[in-house]
Parts: structure tokens; C-alpha cells; sequence
């Protein structure tokens, strides 16, 4: 990245001795559909680009690693908004399975977080009635499309289907003029 960057300005630098010329970058977010560039596996749901998993059920830890093998992280809602968009998103695949997010209370029993960025997991988030660590054994946190609105905490072993949020993509350009 640091190469490709120094690399940019030794071009940009060159160009400018060569001619008077102005250059006005501009970097934007997401990934404009004119370039034609792929972002599969992921698809774009909102403004975030997503990768939904339903073929390979997987448990928690092994629904992590593969987030993080693909450079994404288990999901990690930002707002009820996201997880209202997902949830809809989720519920037209008429999946038979939960599908893991990046909730735990591993840390620190009963008090909830999302492993892959450390906040606390929002309390409005949560289906009624739960948390409630069901026979003492729920440390991993799912949503269940064919029941109620909101997060579960479940046992980290079953297998289920997860969420993996890539990062958001930004475009960079530059004008030369
Ligand atoms: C409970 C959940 C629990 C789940 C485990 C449900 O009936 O409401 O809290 O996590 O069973 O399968
Ligand atoms: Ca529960």
C-alpha cells in the first residue's frame, strides 16, 4: 500500500514538473457500479457490502475465522437501522437456520460485545426476554429470522449460518486538469 502510494506521488509529482497541470483528488465512498467492479462475495445492502452465509453452518469461532479469511468481520451492527435492513434482507432468503453475529459476552459474563470491534452490543438490539443465558450456556449472539425481531444469545457450538461485513470500500480518483 505504502509502495503503490509513493509510487502515485512520484507519478503525480513527475506530471506536475511536465506541465502546469492541476490535480484534484477525490476519494469517495463505496464502489461506483460504472466501473464494473466486482465486490462478490459480497453484495451491497444499504450503503455496506455484505457476505451471507447459508450454504456451510458453521459454530461461532469457525464462523469468525472465516470472516476474517475473507478480510471481513462477523457482523456488528452499528444502529437499529442496519440490523432492521439486514433483517428484512435475511428474512426474504427464507433461511432454516440463525445466523451468527459478532456478539459474545466472553469477556465478561452477561455483558455483551461485539468481538470484532470491542463496543458494547446496544440493548435494544435484544429479542424480549433474552439475553438469558439458557442453562448457563449461551455465550454467542445470533438472529432468527422466523422468530421475534432481535439478537439471541445462543450456545457458541451449534451450527448456524453467519454474516461476515467487509470493510467499507472507498474509491479513489484523481483529476488531472
Ligand atoms: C430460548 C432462547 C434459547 C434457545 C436455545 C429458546 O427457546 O428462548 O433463549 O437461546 O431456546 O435453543
Ligand atoms: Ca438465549
Amino acid at each position: 500500500m505504502i509502495f503503490k502510494l509513493v509510487g502515485l506521488s512520484a507519478f503525480v509529482g513527475v506530471l506536475s514538473l511536465c506541465a502546469a497541470y492541476k490535480i484534484t483528488p477525490n476519494v469517495i465512498d463505496g464502489v461506483p457500479s460504472i466501473l464494473n467492479i466486482t465486490t462478490e462475495p459480497f453484495i451491497k445492502i444499504g450503503t455496506g457490502y455484505y457476505f451471507i452465509q447459508t450454504k456451510l453452518p458453521q459454530n461461532w469461532h469457525a464462523a469468525f475465522e472465516s470472516c476474517r479469511q475473507m478480510e471481513a468481520v462477523l457482523i456488528a451492527f452499528e444502529s437499529l437501522e442496519e440490523m432492521e435492513m439486514i433483517w428484512k434482507h435475511l428474512s426474504a432468503m427464507n433461511p432454516v437456520r440463525p445466523f451468527w453475529t459478532a456478539g459474545t459476552d466472553f469477556a465478561e459474563q452477561d455483558k455483551h460485545v461485539w468481538f470484532s470491534n470491542g463496543q458494547p452490543v446496544p440493548s435494544i438490539l435484544w429479542r424480549e426476554g433474552e439475553p438469558n443465558n439458557f442453562e448457563n450456556n449461551e455465550h454467542c449472539d445470533n438472529i432468527y429470522v422466523t422468530q421475534g425481531f432481535g439478537l439471541n444469545d445462543d450456545e457458541c457450538a451449534k451450527l448456524f449460518y453467519y454474516v461476515c461485513k467487509a470493510p467499507q470500500p472507498k474509491t479513489a480518483s484523481f483529476i488531472v486538469w
